[in-house]
């Protein structure tokens, strides 16, 4: 059998930012590279897609815990079990997607050993982008029936993210909410997951398209949060609805309390994952008077991927993808996307079966 085994991969690799790059940039390298031995209770997956997150722009900036040069960009992937170190292993052959972080078993509280999320860290040194991955076969998860390579690859780090940001929302079918930053792959992937549960889901967005988008999705309305009298146009739209808002799952922090609490019924929650727009988030004697919970969230556990991902076979809910890149090479274009933030959607990139094959 390991005849046929592919010897190098090729991989997306972090290299340093060149001196005098200001501001710091680093490099996003495609390098060939040795595919490890199967050790005792290793599989090998055959990519078939891989997905961008924003955590690999920061990584780039050098905005991130843990960078470590020469690692491999990626948390999220997908492919194919293509060998095995038991020769009998049940996964070989099948589809399965990989666990984006370690560390995390089920404790509902947090983390309960070192936590570390895959790609362009020092822990795990582990990354999706490549065209094979050696992983631990506890490590994967098989990938839904309904969905591609490229549709369960935009599925594992935002999904399990956006799972866990509704889970502290304790919202339930009849209950108001309010999504920001709808384009962003957390966010879309919640919408989703609130309109299948009957939750009624206004956004945020920097875009009337993709508001206009996000209605055709489910959502009942928008705002566009570029305009600073967002939170009275919400109040407005609100009003035809009858209906406060039990909870607000926001990406971007700084004053989104007090924007919202005028509509934010007493004791409602603030659900925030991200700090797009600023790496604070104020609170006022206000929110505090009306019982205001801003919760911290930050991805979840493996048992929280188990079930999330129950939850988008039981609904059969298809992450939406924005762009498929055809193959590494092209990656740059996915950086440059995210950047420019015009996406709607995760961006994807497909392992080329042609360079696979070219690799054996
Ligand atoms: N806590 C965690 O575990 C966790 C997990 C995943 C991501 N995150 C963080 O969450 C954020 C979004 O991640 P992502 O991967 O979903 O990003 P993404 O797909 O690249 O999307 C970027 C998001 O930022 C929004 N945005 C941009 N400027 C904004 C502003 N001034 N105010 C409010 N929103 C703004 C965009 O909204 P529009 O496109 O609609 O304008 C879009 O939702 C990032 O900061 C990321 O690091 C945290």
């Amino acid at each position: 059998m390991s005849t046929k085994l592919p010897r190098t991969t090729n991989a997306l690799v972090l290299r340093k930012s060149p001196p005098g790059r200001t501001p710091l940039f680093h490099d996003a390298v495609v390098q060939e590279q040795p595919v490890p031995q199967l050790k005792p209770g290793e599989i090998l997956v055959k990519m078939g897609a891989v997905a961008f997150n924003h955590r690999d722009l920061w990584i780039r900036m050098g905005r991130y815990p843990r960078i470590a040069i020469g690692s491999t960009f990626g948390a999220d992937g997908a492919g194919t079990v293509i060998a095995a170190a038991d020769p009998a292993d049940p996964l070989l052959k099948q589809r399965v997607f990989l666990t984006p972080m370690r560390g995390w078993e089920s404790d509902p509280n947090g983390p309960e050993s070192d936590f570390g999320i895959l790609g362009g860290g020092s822990f795990p040194r582990l990354g999706t982008f490549a065209e094979y991955v050696v992983v631990q076969r506890t490590e994967v998860l098989p990938t839904p029936t309904h969905l591609n390579d490229e549709q369960i690859a935009a599925w594992p780090l935002a999904g399990l993210t956006a799972w866990r940001s509704v889970a502290h929302a304790g919202i339930s079918r009849g209950d108001t909410v309010l999504i920001t930053g709808i384009g962003g792959g957390v966010a879309l992937l919640a919408l989703q997951i609130c309109v299948a549960m009957g939750v009624s889901v206004y956004v945020t967005s920097g875009s009337q398209q993709k508001i206009d988008k996000a209605v055709k999705l489910g959502a009942k309305g928008g705002v566009r949060y570029s305009e600073d009298s967002w939170p009275d146009h919400l109040g407005s739209l609100l009003k035809q609805n009858g209906a406060p808002l039990a909870a607000v799952i926001d990406s971007g922090g700084d004053e989104i309390l007090g924007k919202v609490n005028r509509y934010l019924k007493a004791g409602g929650k603030v659900v925030c994952y991200g700090m797009t727009a600023a790496p604070t988030i104020t609170m006022s004697m206000r929110e505090v008077m009306r019982g205001h919970q801003l919760i911290g969230t930050m991805m979840g556990s493996r048992a929280d991927l188990v079930a999330a991902t129950a939850f988008l076979t039981q609904h059969k809910i298809t992450p939406v993808v924005a762009a498929v890149l055809p193959g590494l090479r092209v990656a740059e274009e996915g950086f440059q996307m995210m950047q420019k933030g015009s996406q709607f959607g995760k961006i994807v990139v497909k392992i080329g079966e042609r360079e696979v094959k070219a690799n054996l």
